[in-house]
C-alpha cells in the first residue's frame, strides 16, 4: 500500500506481456494461421527487446513500411524487393525446394517474370530488339530427372535483360516480350535458344528497399544472369538462373541468389546448362 492507501504497482514484466499477447491468439480456428501468427509475435517481441527499439526507431520503421506499401503496384513490388535484399526470398526457395544432390539448385524468381511469354521454336532467338551492344549467346542443354532420364517436353520459361541491363517491363524503348520466351524441350529433353550475354544490372534502388541497402553500405548490382522456370508434369517446378562466370558481383549479389553450380562460361558465345528436376514425391 502507498501512504494514501492505494495498492503498490506490480509492474507487468516483458515476459508476462508476451504471454498475454500470445494467449489472445490461442483460440484461432486455423491451426496453421495460429502457428504463423504466434511465431511472428514471439520473434517480433524478441527483436524489439533485443535491440531496445526506441519510439523514434519504431516510428521510422512504420514510415518505411508505409512507403514500401505506397510504392507497390502492377509494375513495382517493393515488399518483394525488401524480402529479396534481406535474404528472405532465397530462404523461402531453399525451404520449399528440398536440396537434393545432383538436382539443379533453385534461386529467386525476382519481380520481372511476365506470365504469357510467347512460345518459341527450339533454336529460335528471344532477341526481339537487337542492339549493337548485343553479344549473342546460344543457351542449350538437356532437362533430366534425378535418375538421369530425359524429361521430354519440359517447358522452359526464360527471360533476361537486354544488353542495356533493363527488362522490357522497365524500359519503354523495348518491345513487350523482348528477351522472353517459352521453349518446349524435344523428346530427349534437349533445348536450345539464342539470347544475349547477360550483363550485371542494378535492381531498383530508388525506394525504401534500396535506401536500406545503401544505408548499410551495400550496393544494388546483380551479377549477369538469365532466368529460367522449368516445369513438367510430375516434377517440382524449378525456378533458377544461369550466371555468367565473367560477371562482376558473383560474390556479393544483393539478393543472395548466386550458387556456384549455376555459374557457366559464356565467353565463346555458347552456354551449356543442363537442368536436373526432381520428381514430386
Ligand atoms: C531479378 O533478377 O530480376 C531480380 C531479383 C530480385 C530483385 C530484383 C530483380
Ligand atoms: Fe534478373
Amino acid at each position: 500500500m502507498t501512504s494514501s492507501g492505494e495498492p503498490l504497482a506490480d509492474p507487468h514484466s516483458i515476459e508476462e506481456h508476451l504471454a498475454e499477447v500470445l494467449s489472445r491468439y490461442d483460440g484461432s480456428p486455423d491451426p496453421r494461421l495460429a502457428e504463423i501468427t504466434t511465431a511472428a509475435i514471439r520473434h517480433l517481441h524478441a527483436f524489439v527487446t533485443e535491440v531496445g527499439l526506441t519510439r523514434d526507431e519504431w516510428w521510422a520503421g512504420i514510415e518505411a513500411l508505409t512507403a514500401i506499401g505506397q510504392l507497390c503496384g502492377p509494375t513495382r513490388q517493393e515488399f518483394v524487393l525488401l524480402s529479396d535484399t534481406l535474404g528472405v526470398s532465397m530462404l523461402v526457395e531453399m525451404i520449399n525446394h528440398r536440396a537434393v544432390v545432383g538436382a539443379t539448385e533453385p534461386t529467386v524468381v525476382g519481380p520481372f517474370h511476365v506470365a504469357g511469354a510467347p512460345e518459341r521454336e527450339l533454336g529460335a532467338t528471344i532477341v526481339v530488339d537487337p542492339t549493337p551492344d548485343d553479344e549473342p549467346v546460344v543457351f542449350s542443354g538437356t532437362v533430366r530427372d534425378t535418375s538421369g532420364q530425359p524429361v521430354a517436353g519440359a517447358r522452359l520459361d526464360v527471360w533476361s535483360t537486354a544488353a542495356n541491363g533493363s527488362y522490357d517491363v522497365q524500359d519503354p524503348g523495348q518491345t513487350a516480350m523482348n528477351m522472353r520466351g517459352v521453349f518446349t524441350a524435344d523428346d530427349q529433353g534437349r533445348y536450345e535458344f539464342t539470347g544475349v550475354r547477360p550483363v550485371a544490372y542494378p535492381i531498383p534502388g530508388d525506394g525504401p528497399a534500396g535506401a536500406l541497402l545503401f544505408a548499410n553500405g551495400r550496393h544494388n548490382v546483380r551479377p549477369g544472369h538469365l532466368h529460367m522456370v522449368v516445369s513438367a508434369p510430375g516434377y517440382q517446378t524449378l525456378v533458377t538462373h544461369v550466371f555468367d562466370r565473367a560477371s562482376e558481383h558473383l560474390d556479393d549479389d544483393p539478393v543472395f541468389g548466386v550458387r556456384s553450380s549455376l555459374v557457366r562460361d559464356m565467353s565463346d558465345g555458347r552456354c551449356r546448362f543442363d537442368v536436373v528436376v526432381q520428381p514430386i514425391d
